[in-house]
Protein backbone atom coordinates (compact mmCIF):
# COMPACT_ATOMS: atom_id res chain seq x y z
CA UNK A 1 0.00 0.00 0.00
CA UNK A 2 1.53 3.33 -0.84
CA UNK A 3 0.06 6.10 1.06
CA UNK A 4 0.12 9.68 -0.85
CA UNK A 5 0.05 12.80 1.81
CA UNK A 6 -1.18 15.52 -0.67
CA UNK A 7 -1.08 18.46 2.19
CA UNK A 8 -1.67 18.98 5.45
CA UNK A 9 -3.36 22.21 7.60
CA UNK A 10 -3.17 24.45 10.47
CA UNK A 11 -5.41 22.17 13.42
CA UNK A 12 -6.99 22.48 16.87
CA UNK A 13 -8.22 19.22 17.27
CA UNK A 14 -8.40 16.30 20.18
CA UNK A 15 -6.76 13.20 19.20
CA UNK A 16 -8.38 9.61 21.11
CA UNK A 17 -5.66 7.20 19.86
CA UNK A 18 -5.83 3.60 19.83
CA UNK A 19 -5.00 1.60 23.20
CA UNK A 20 -1.35 1.60 24.47
CA UNK A 21 0.56 -1.55 22.70
CA UNK A 22 2.95 -2.59 24.95
CA UNK A 23 0.14 -2.89 27.68
CA UNK A 24 -1.98 -4.94 25.75
CA UNK A 25 0.79 -7.27 24.76
CA UNK A 26 0.79 -8.02 28.76
CA UNK A 27 -2.46 -8.30 29.37
CA UNK A 28 -3.18 -11.09 27.06
CA UNK A 29 -0.06 -12.92 28.33
CA UNK A 30 -0.03 -12.32 31.51
CA UNK A 31 -3.54 -13.33 31.70
CA UNK A 32 -1.98 -16.89 31.48
CA UNK A 33 -0.78 -16.74 34.54
CA UNK A 34 -3.89 -15.84 36.38
CA UNK A 35 -6.98 -17.92 37.89
CA UNK A 36 -10.69 -16.52 37.06
CA UNK A 37 -11.79 -13.97 34.60
CA UNK A 38 -9.35 -11.24 33.19
CA UNK A 39 -11.59 -8.47 31.92
CA UNK A 40 -9.81 -6.10 29.71
CA UNK A 41 -11.32 -2.80 28.73
CA UNK A 42 -10.11 -1.07 25.48
CA UNK A 43 -7.59 -3.85 24.66
CA UNK A 44 -5.49 -3.09 20.96
CA UNK A 45 -7.02 -4.29 18.29
CA UNK A 46 -3.58 -4.10 15.69
CA UNK A 47 -2.22 -6.67 14.23
CA UNK A 48 0.62 -6.90 17.08
CA UNK A 49 -1.77 -7.13 19.59
CA UNK A 50 -4.21 -9.73 18.41
CA UNK A 51 -0.97 -11.95 17.29
CA UNK A 52 -0.28 -12.17 21.59
CA UNK A 53 -3.99 -12.78 21.89
CA UNK A 54 -4.50 -15.22 19.52
CA UNK A 55 -1.37 -17.15 21.35
CA UNK A 56 -2.84 -16.77 24.38
CA UNK A 57 -6.13 -18.91 22.62
CA UNK A 58 -3.23 -21.57 20.59
CA UNK A 59 -1.99 -22.31 24.48
CA UNK A 60 -5.78 -22.94 25.91
CA UNK A 61 -6.92 -19.69 26.78
CA UNK A 62 -10.57 -18.64 26.26
CA UNK A 63 -11.43 -15.32 24.92
CA UNK A 64 -14.77 -14.11 24.72
CA UNK A 65 -15.84 -10.40 23.71
CA UNK A 66 -18.97 -9.26 26.01
CA UNK A 67 -19.53 -5.66 25.28
CA UNK A 68 -16.84 -3.61 25.58
CA UNK A 69 -14.76 -6.03 27.02
CA UNK A 70 -12.37 -9.27 26.21
CA UNK A 71 -12.98 -11.34 28.62
CA UNK A 72 -9.87 -13.89 28.86
CA UNK A 73 -9.77 -17.10 31.14
CA UNK A 74 -6.26 -19.07 31.59
CA UNK A 75 -6.30 -22.85 31.32
CA UNK A 76 -4.59 -24.41 34.48
CA UNK A 77 -1.71 -25.53 32.27
CA UNK A 78 -0.53 -24.22 29.15
CA UNK A 79 -1.66 -26.84 26.11
CA UNK A 80 0.92 -27.72 23.83
CA UNK A 81 -0.36 -25.91 20.07
CA UNK A 82 -0.44 -28.30 17.31
CA UNK A 83 1.20 -25.32 15.32
CA UNK A 84 3.73 -22.91 15.43
CA UNK A 85 2.96 -19.65 17.09
CA UNK A 86 3.11 -16.57 15.15
CA UNK A 87 4.43 -13.43 16.32
CA UNK A 88 3.77 -11.23 13.30
CA UNK A 89 6.04 -8.10 13.34
CA UNK A 90 6.11 -7.95 16.86
CA UNK A 91 9.36 -7.96 19.16
CA UNK A 92 7.35 -8.35 22.54
CA UNK A 93 5.13 -10.99 21.16
CA UNK A 94 8.37 -13.58 20.48
CA UNK A 95 10.40 -12.19 23.31
CA UNK A 96 7.90 -12.09 26.04
CA UNK A 97 6.34 -15.15 25.21
CA UNK A 98 10.02 -16.73 25.10
CA UNK A 99 10.42 -16.71 29.06
CA UNK A 100 7.10 -17.87 29.70
CA UNK A 101 7.07 -20.92 27.18
CA UNK A 102 10.76 -22.00 28.17
CA UNK A 103 9.87 -22.85 31.53
CA UNK A 104 6.24 -24.42 30.75
CA UNK A 105 6.59 -27.89 29.71
CA UNK A 106 5.43 -28.61 26.19
CA UNK A 107 7.31 -27.87 23.07
CA UNK A 108 6.68 -24.78 21.41
CA UNK A 109 7.83 -22.96 18.08
CA UNK A 110 7.90 -19.49 17.89
CA UNK A 111 8.25 -17.09 14.50
CA UNK A 112 7.35 -14.39 13.01
CA UNK A 113 6.72 -11.93 9.34
CA UNK A 114 10.17 -11.50 7.21
CA UNK A 115 10.92 -8.24 9.17
CA UNK A 116 10.95 -9.97 12.26
CA UNK A 117 13.29 -13.04 11.33
CA UNK A 118 16.12 -10.60 10.93
CA UNK A 119 15.88 -9.10 14.31
CA UNK A 120 18.51 -10.71 17.44
CA UNK A 121 16.87 -12.87 19.69
CA UNK A 122 19.96 -13.48 21.44
CA UNK A 123 19.73 -11.07 24.04
CA UNK A 124 16.45 -13.31 25.38
CA UNK A 125 17.65 -16.96 24.61
CA UNK A 126 21.51 -16.73 26.17
CA UNK A 127 20.21 -15.42 29.79
CA UNK A 128 17.68 -18.04 29.41
CA UNK A 129 19.66 -21.15 27.91
CA UNK A 130 22.06 -20.30 31.34
CA UNK A 131 19.68 -21.23 33.60
CA UNK A 132 18.68 -24.68 31.73
CA UNK A 133 15.90 -23.37 29.07
CA UNK A 134 15.94 -25.99 26.26
CA UNK A 135 15.69 -24.02 23.32
CA UNK A 136 17.27 -23.38 19.66
CA UNK A 137 17.20 -21.09 16.69
CA UNK A 138 18.70 -20.39 13.15
CA UNK A 139 21.45 -18.43 12.95
CA UNK A 140 23.14 -20.20 15.89
CA UNK A 141 20.77 -19.76 18.70
CA UNK A 142 19.77 -16.19 17.42
CA UNK A 143 17.26 -15.64 14.61
CA UNK A 144 13.76 -16.92 14.63
CA UNK A 145 12.02 -19.31 13.86
CA UNK A 146 12.75 -20.54 17.73
CA UNK A 147 11.78 -23.80 18.88
CA UNK A 148 11.46 -24.38 22.80
CA UNK A 149 10.92 -27.78 25.08
CA UNK A 150 9.82 -26.22 27.88
CA UNK A 151 11.15 -27.45 31.20
CA UNK A 152 11.59 -26.50 34.65
CA UNK A 153 14.28 -23.78 34.87
CA UNK A 154 16.86 -22.43 37.87
CA UNK A 155 16.66 -19.26 39.51
CA UNK A 156 19.17 -16.44 38.49
CA UNK A 157 21.15 -13.76 39.12
CA UNK A 158 21.48 -12.15 35.73
CA UNK A 159 22.94 -8.83 34.99
CA UNK A 160 21.39 -7.29 31.71
CA UNK A 161 24.15 -5.48 29.10
CA UNK A 162 21.00 -3.63 27.85
CA UNK A 163 18.09 -2.21 28.64
CA UNK A 164 15.79 -3.75 27.23
CA UNK A 165 11.51 -3.89 28.31
CA UNK A 166 11.38 -7.16 26.58
CA UNK A 167 14.25 -8.45 27.99
CA UNK A 168 13.53 -7.98 31.65
CA UNK A 169 10.00 -9.21 31.12
CA UNK A 170 10.95 -12.56 30.04
CA UNK A 171 13.35 -13.07 32.35
CA UNK A 172 10.60 -12.08 35.21
CA UNK A 173 8.13 -14.33 34.18
CA UNK A 174 11.18 -17.07 33.81
CA UNK A 175 11.66 -16.10 37.09
CA UNK A 176 8.38 -16.58 38.73
CA UNK A 177 8.49 -20.19 37.28
CA UNK A 178 11.81 -20.90 39.13
CA UNK A 179 12.82 -22.88 42.06
CA UNK A 180 14.30 -20.43 44.50
CA UNK A 181 14.20 -16.36 44.14
CA UNK A 182 16.25 -14.26 41.15
CA UNK A 183 17.58 -11.47 40.74
CA UNK A 184 17.62 -9.26 37.48
CA UNK A 185 19.68 -5.86 37.34
CA UNK A 186 19.62 -3.60 34.18
CA UNK A 187 21.86 -0.84 33.23
CA UNK A 188 18.98 1.69 33.16
CA UNK A 189 15.57 1.30 33.96
CA UNK A 190 13.41 0.40 30.66
CA UNK A 191 9.80 0.49 30.75
CA UNK A 192 8.06 -0.95 33.78
CA UNK A 193 4.66 -2.01 32.74
CA UNK A 194 5.42 -5.72 33.59
CA UNK A 195 7.00 -5.16 37.14
CA UNK A 196 3.77 -2.46 37.81
CA UNK A 197 1.10 -5.45 36.33
CA UNK A 198 2.60 -8.26 37.91
CA UNK A 199 2.73 -6.80 41.17
CA UNK A 200 -0.96 -5.26 40.84
CA UNK A 201 -1.63 -9.19 40.38
CA UNK A 202 -0.15 -10.55 43.40
CA UNK A 203 3.32 -11.18 42.00
CA UNK A 204 6.42 -10.70 44.62
CA UNK A 205 8.49 -8.52 43.02
CA UNK A 206 10.91 -6.10 45.07
CA UNK A 207 12.39 -3.42 42.55
CA UNK A 208 14.80 -0.74 43.63
CA UNK A 209 15.67 2.39 40.95
CA UNK A 210 18.74 4.26 42.12
CA UNK A 211 19.84 8.36 41.19
CA UNK A 212 21.48 7.10 37.83
CA UNK A 213 18.32 5.04 37.07
CA UNK A 214 20.36 1.65 37.32
CA UNK A 215 17.09 -1.07 38.15
CA UNK A 216 17.70 -3.73 40.06
CA UNK A 217 14.68 -6.88 40.68
CA UNK A 218 13.73 -9.63 42.74
CA UNK A 219 11.74 -12.07 41.48
CA UNK A 220 10.04 -14.70 44.09
CA UNK A 221 9.03 -18.19 42.65
CA UNK A 222 4.95 -18.01 42.11
CA UNK A 223 3.14 -19.87 45.32
CA UNK A 224 -0.32 -19.82 43.34
CA UNK A 225 -1.96 -18.59 40.53
CA UNK A 226 -2.32 -14.28 39.95
CA UNK A 227 -5.03 -12.40 40.54
CA UNK A 228 -6.99 -11.60 37.18
CA UNK A 229 -6.36 -8.40 35.60
CA UNK A 230 -9.37 -6.02 35.67
CA UNK A 231 -7.70 -2.87 33.51
CA UNK A 232 -8.94 -0.51 31.30
CA UNK A 233 -5.93 0.07 28.52
CA UNK A 234 -5.30 3.41 28.71
CA UNK A 235 -3.82 4.55 25.11
CA UNK A 236 -0.38 4.89 23.50
CA UNK A 237 1.83 7.97 23.91
CA UNK A 238 3.86 6.75 21.34
CA UNK A 239 1.21 6.12 18.63
CA UNK A 240 0.14 9.89 19.64
CA UNK A 241 3.32 11.31 19.75
CA UNK A 242 3.18 11.49 15.38
CA UNK A 243 0.05 13.74 16.39
CA UNK A 244 2.20 15.69 19.15
CA UNK A 245 4.49 16.57 16.63
CA UNK A 246 2.17 17.29 13.81
CA UNK A 247 1.10 20.04 16.31
CA UNK A 248 4.47 21.10 17.29
CA UNK A 249 5.58 21.70 12.74
CA UNK A 250 2.78 23.29 12.14
CA UNK A 251 2.18 25.53 15.15
CA UNK A 252 -1.21 23.66 15.83
CA UNK A 253 -2.86 21.94 18.84
CA UNK A 254 -3.07 18.34 19.72
CA UNK A 255 -5.33 17.87 22.58
CA UNK A 256 -4.04 13.85 23.15
CA UNK A 257 -6.94 12.02 25.26
CA UNK A 258 -6.06 9.28 28.21
CA UNK A 259 -2.29 7.92 27.71
CA UNK A 260 -0.33 6.61 30.08
CA UNK A 261 1.58 9.49 31.61
CA UNK A 262 4.50 6.56 33.38
CA UNK A 263 7.78 8.53 33.05
CA UNK A 264 9.44 5.89 30.84
CA UNK A 265 7.07 6.36 28.23
CA UNK A 266 6.56 10.49 27.79
CA UNK A 267 10.13 11.36 27.77
CA UNK A 268 10.29 11.82 23.79
CA UNK A 269 7.40 14.84 24.72
CA UNK A 270 9.89 16.54 27.64
CA UNK A 271 12.68 16.90 24.87
CA UNK A 272 9.88 18.38 22.08
CA UNK A 273 9.41 20.74 24.91
CA UNK A 274 13.10 21.72 25.31
CA UNK A 275 13.06 22.19 21.71
CA UNK A 276 10.28 24.63 21.60
CA UNK A 277 6.62 23.22 22.40
CA UNK A 278 4.21 24.25 25.09
CA UNK A 279 3.14 20.80 26.32
CA UNK A 280 0.60 20.76 29.75
CA UNK A 281 0.53 17.04 31.10
CA UNK A 282 -2.98 16.47 32.87
CA UNK A 283 -3.30 13.70 35.52
CA UNK A 284 -6.54 12.10 35.37
CA UNK A 285 -6.61 8.92 36.91
CA UNK A 286 -3.67 6.17 38.24
CA UNK A 287 -4.89 2.28 38.08
CA UNK A 288 -1.42 0.33 37.37
CA UNK A 289 -0.27 3.30 35.40
CA UNK A 290 -0.59 7.29 36.06
CA UNK A 291 -3.41 7.73 33.22
CA UNK A 292 -4.00 11.95 31.85
CA UNK A 293 -4.62 14.12 28.79
CA UNK A 294 -1.16 16.15 26.89
CA UNK A 295 -1.83 19.14 25.42
CA UNK A 296 0.59 20.04 22.70
CA UNK A 297 0.82 23.55 21.37
CA UNK A 298 3.46 24.14 18.86
CA UNK A 299 5.97 27.18 17.83
CA UNK A 300 9.02 27.74 16.53
CA UNK A 301 11.29 25.04 17.27
CA UNK A 302 15.02 24.87 18.01
CA UNK A 303 17.70 21.74 17.00
CA UNK A 304 18.55 19.64 20.38
CA UNK A 305 21.72 17.15 21.80
CA UNK A 306 19.69 13.42 23.12
CA UNK A 307 22.40 10.94 24.11
CA UNK A 308 20.51 10.66 27.72
CA UNK A 309 17.30 8.48 28.51
CA UNK A 310 17.36 7.04 25.11
CA UNK A 311 15.30 3.86 26.68
CA UNK A 312 12.55 6.05 27.45
CA UNK A 313 12.34 7.51 24.27
CA UNK A 314 13.72 4.87 21.60
CA UNK A 315 10.58 4.23 19.96
CA UNK A 316 9.60 8.11 19.83
CA UNK A 317 13.59 8.79 17.48
CA UNK A 318 11.84 8.62 14.26
CA UNK A 319 8.60 11.19 14.85
CA UNK A 320 11.32 13.12 16.81
CA UNK A 321 13.67 13.17 13.76
CA UNK A 322 11.02 15.12 11.62
CA UNK A 323 10.98 17.80 14.07
CA UNK A 324 14.83 18.01 14.25
CA UNK A 325 14.40 18.25 10.52
CA UNK A 326 12.32 21.90 11.04
CA UNK A 327 13.93 22.60 13.39
CA UNK A 328 16.42 25.93 13.76
CA UNK A 329 19.83 24.54 13.09
CA UNK A 330 21.85 20.93 14.60
CA UNK A 331 20.50 18.75 16.29
CA UNK A 332 22.33 15.18 17.43
CA UNK A 333 21.26 11.73 18.78
CA UNK A 334 23.75 9.44 20.47
CA UNK A 335 23.88 6.25 22.38
CA UNK A 336 20.60 4.82 20.16
CA UNK A 337 22.44 2.44 18.15
CA UNK A 338 19.01 -0.14 19.71
CA UNK A 339 17.89 2.14 16.69
CA UNK A 340 19.35 -0.45 14.38
CA UNK A 341 17.58 -3.90 15.53
CA UNK A 342 14.09 -2.14 15.53
CA UNK A 343 11.20 -3.17 13.09
CA UNK A 344 13.68 -1.66 10.10
CA UNK A 345 17.47 0.03 11.09
CA UNK A 346 15.75 3.15 12.04
CA UNK A 347 18.73 5.03 11.68
CA UNK A 348 19.48 4.00 7.81
CA UNK A 349 15.86 4.59 7.16
CA UNK A 350 15.27 8.07 9.18
CA UNK A 351 18.76 9.11 7.18
CA UNK A 352 17.96 8.41 4.37
CA UNK A 353 14.71 9.49 3.81
CA UNK A 354 15.62 12.94 5.62
CA UNK A 355 18.07 13.09 2.75
CA UNK A 356 15.23 12.51 -0.13
CA UNK A 357 13.61 15.46 1.33
CA UNK A 358 17.07 17.94 0.65
CA UNK A 359 17.59 18.17 4.77
CA UNK A 360 20.96 17.75 5.62
CA UNK A 361 21.25 14.44 7.70
CA UNK A 362 24.67 12.26 8.77
CA UNK A 363 24.69 8.67 10.00
CA UNK A 364 26.49 7.59 12.83
CA UNK A 365 26.90 4.05 14.23
CA UNK A 366 24.77 4.86 17.16
CA UNK A 367 22.40 8.04 15.84
CA UNK A 368 22.36 10.82 13.89
CA UNK A 369 22.96 14.59 12.95
CA UNK A 370 20.04 16.24 11.43
CA UNK A 371 20.31 19.82 10.27
CA UNK A 372 16.84 21.75 9.71
CA UNK A 373 16.11 23.23 6.92
CA UNK A 374 13.14 23.76 3.99
CA UNK A 375 11.36 20.34 3.35
CA UNK A 376 10.80 18.98 -0.37
CA UNK A 377 8.38 16.77 -2.12
CA UNK A 378 9.86 13.14 -1.75
CA UNK A 379 8.80 8.87 -2.29
CA UNK A 380 9.86 7.85 1.11
CA UNK A 381 10.72 4.01 1.75
CA UNK A 382 9.62 3.13 4.66
CA UNK A 383 11.11 -0.24 4.95
CA UNK A 384 8.13 -1.98 5.91
CA UNK A 385 8.13 -0.02 9.40
CA UNK A 386 5.32 1.33 11.11
CA UNK A 387 7.07 4.23 12.82
CA UNK A 388 9.12 5.20 9.91
CA UNK A 389 5.91 5.24 7.25
CA UNK A 390 3.96 7.19 10.37
CA UNK A 391 7.00 9.76 10.77
CA UNK A 392 6.52 10.66 6.92
CA UNK A 393 3.09 11.03 7.08
CA UNK A 394 3.49 13.80 9.40
CA UNK A 395 6.30 15.47 7.50
CA UNK A 396 3.60 15.15 4.87
CA UNK A 397 1.85 18.22 6.50
CA UNK A 398 4.96 20.26 5.25
CA UNK A 399 5.45 19.12 1.73
CA UNK A 400 3.75 15.95 -0.72
CA UNK A 401 5.01 12.75 0.34
CA UNK A 402 4.64 9.56 -1.03
CA UNK A 403 5.42 6.46 1.56
CA UNK A 404 5.77 2.62 0.36
CA UNK A 405 4.93 -0.44 2.19
CA UNK A 406 2.17 2.20 4.65
CA UNK A 407 0.24 -1.43 5.75
CA UNK A 408 2.95 -1.46 7.99
CA UNK A 409 0.65 1.14 9.86
CA UNK A 410 -1.82 -1.20 10.40
CA UNK A 411 0.56 -3.80 13.34
CA UNK A 412 0.28 -0.76 15.92
CA UNK A 413 -2.12 1.69 14.76
CA UNK A 414 -4.90 0.77 12.74
CA UNK A 415 -6.87 4.26 13.35
CA UNK A 416 -4.19 6.22 12.18
CA UNK A 417 -5.66 6.72 9.18
CA UNK A 418 -8.78 8.07 10.53
CA UNK A 419 -7.14 10.62 12.85
CA UNK A 420 -4.83 12.02 10.09
CA UNK A 421 -7.59 12.69 8.07
CA UNK A 422 -8.32 15.84 10.51
CA UNK A 423 -4.75 17.40 9.67
CA UNK A 424 -4.26 16.03 6.52
CA UNK A 425 -5.66 15.44 2.80
CA UNK A 426 -4.17 11.87 1.69
CA UNK A 427 -4.48 8.66 -0.75
CA UNK A 428 -4.00 5.23 -0.65
CA UNK A 429 -2.65 3.40 -3.23
CA UNK A 430 -3.49 -0.73 -2.81
CA UNK A 431 -0.38 -1.78 -4.82
CA UNK A 432 3.16 -1.07 -3.90
C1 LIG B 1 8.66 -2.80 24.28
C2 LIG B 1 9.93 -2.52 24.65
C3 LIG B 1 10.85 -1.68 23.88
C4 LIG B 1 10.15 -0.98 22.71
C5 LIG B 1 9.17 -1.85 22.03
C6 LIG B 1 8.10 -2.32 23.00
C7 LIG B 1 7.81 -3.58 25.19
O1 LIG B 1 11.90 -2.49 23.40
O2 LIG B 1 11.12 -0.49 21.80
O3 LIG B 1 8.53 -1.14 20.97
O4 LIG B 1 6.57 -3.55 25.07
O5 LIG B 1 8.37 -4.26 26.07
P1 LIG B 1 13.10 -2.98 24.37
O6 LIG B 1 12.86 -4.40 24.70
O7 LIG B 1 14.32 -2.76 23.58
O8 LIG B 1 13.03 -2.15 25.63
Amino acid sequence: MILKVVKGRKFNEEFEVDADKSISHRCAIFSLLTEGENRIKNYLKAEDTLNSLEIAKKLGAVVEEIDDEIVIKAPDKLREPDDVLYCGNSGTTIRIYMGLLASNEGFYVLTGDEYLRRRPMKRVINPLKKIGADIDARDNGNLAPIAIRGNKLKNFHYESPIASAQVKSALILAGLYANKPSFYKEPFLSRDHTERMLKGMGAKINQSINENNECEIEIYPLKEKLNPLNIIVPNDPSSAFFFAVAAAITKSQAIIKNVTLNPTRIEAYRILEKMGAEIDYLLKDNKYEPIGDIVVKGTELRGIEISQNIPWLIDELPALSIAMAVANGKSIVRNAKELRVKESDRIKAVVENLRKCEIEAYEFEDGYEIIGGEVKEAKIDSFGDHRIAMSFAILGLLAPMEITKAESINTSFPNFFNLFKKIADYRIIDAD
